[in-house]
């Protein structure tokens, strides 16, 4: 009997640190309590039955934490992000985790005309606009909902509205992304937007993923997938040439599972433009127009599997060689070069000066619309 209360005892202990480990990712909302732009800002917790826990703000619709468990059940959190609202509002890289936009990536030296009318947007990324510009979807407080959805699965609605002329951009443009946690793992992200002028739009989630869940370790060892025979090669400022160019011998060939760290250091305009790293769109293998997975990225370490479904064209590839030792993360990691990458679902760049890349402008009357899911599960 006393062997099997010692049994009982031990089972509960072992559990009970386990909760307690999981609780300590999580950060606690009242950290990101403030007033931004004459907005409230606010931390949202959503989780499911299987250990995932999602922790989503409103400054930026941003993704501040992302716990999995990995596969011996550790619960781990496999985003880049910092620990209080403070931290955010004086990081040196502001994009971290947040929805992007109205254009996510670049246009070349901000100039795009629709039909006979020209416009210059703000150009925050000499000599190029990124992201949306100075006061993109990034850097707004966005209106929030959590609610359950149909499947009982818990859910939040964000509402960002950008007016006519913001950052040069035409038309009062309203978007709105419902993150989801879904039972099997994934967040998924849903987009949809209006405009009351025609305007470029391509948003998309920029958040920093190291699925180590610490930047002590790169993102190197992690074995990257894509589904692309093709991709937009670039100028040195990262402006698509327009040409579409085969994947085969240049870095960017991750048709079969490769190590990111392989290629990295390769000597090639690509590596180089990116500034000693990857920085770069792929031109999804798609044969129809839903959903469906175009690339997974999987860490042996710890087994923990992220797979990547879409309905877009391109998949940003960006492996974090900017990040540059200055900035302080949630559990006082350091932001160092390849801590963490991006793998953005999207359009691709400088769109509306490519007539033969997939159309990225937005008409009146029309609904733009994504579905991009990130689903995780062990292997
Ligand atoms: C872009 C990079 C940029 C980074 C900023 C990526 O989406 O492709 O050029 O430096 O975002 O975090």
């Amino acid at each position: 009997m006393k062997k099997l209360l010692l049994f009982f005892g031990l089972i509960a202990f072992c559990c009970s640190c386990t909760n307690e480990k999981k609780e300590s990712l999580i950060l606690d909302e009242s950290n990101f309590e403030t007033t931004y732009r004459d907005k409230a800002v606010h931390l949202y917790t959503l989780k499911n039955e299987n250990g995932m826990v999602a922790q989503i703000t409103n400054y930026g619709a941003r993704i501040v934490s992302l716990i999995v468990p990995d596969k011996s059940g550790k619960p781990t959190d496999v985003v880049w992000g910092y620990k209080n609202i403070k931290d955010y509002l004086s990081a040196g890289d502001i994009y971290s985790g947040p929805i992007v936009g109205r254009f996510g990536n670049r246009i070349a030296k901000g100039k795009f005309s629709i039909g006979d009318d020209d416009y210059q947007l703000t150009i925050n990324n000499e000599p190029n606009h990124l992201h949306g510009g100075f006061d993109g979807l990034y850097d707004q407080v966005w209106e929030a909902k959590p609610f359950v959805n149909e499947q009982g699965e818990k859910a939040l609605k964000l509402i960002c509205v950008s007016p006519d002329g913001e950052d040069g951009y035409p038309g009062n443009f309203k978007i709105s992304v419902v993150y989801t946690i879904k039972k099997d793992n994934s967040i998924a992200i849903d987009y949809v937007a209006k405009t009351d002028k025609p305007t470029p739009c391509n948003p998309t989630n920029h958040s920093y993923f190291n699925l180590h869940g610490t930047s002590s370790k790169t993102i190197d060892s992690h074995i990257l997938w894509v589904k692309a025979d093709n991709y937009t090669p670039t100028d040195s400022v990262l402006i698509p040439t327009g040409e579409i160019a085969t994947v085969e011998n240049t870095p960017a060939d991750f048709r079969e599972p490769t190590a990111i760290g392989k290629h990295i250091n390769d000597d090639h305009e690509l590596i180089r433009f990116g500034s000693g790293g990857y920085d770069m769109n792929f031109v999804l293998n798609k044969k129809r127009k839903g959903i469906e997975i175009v690339a997974s990225l999987y860490e042996p370490e710890n087994g923990i599997l992220m797979e990547i479904f879409t309905d877009q064209p391109g998949l940003q590839f960006y492996s974090g060689q900017g990040m540059n030792g200055k900035d302080i993360g949630k559990r006082d990691d350091v932001h160092h070069k390849y801590s963490g990458l991006a793998l953005e679902t999207q359009g691709f760049p400088d769109a509306p000066n490519h007539s033969n890349f997939p159309n990225a402008i937005l008409n009146v009357g029309e609904n733009y619309e994504q579905s991009s899911i990130y689903r995780f599960r062990v292997k």
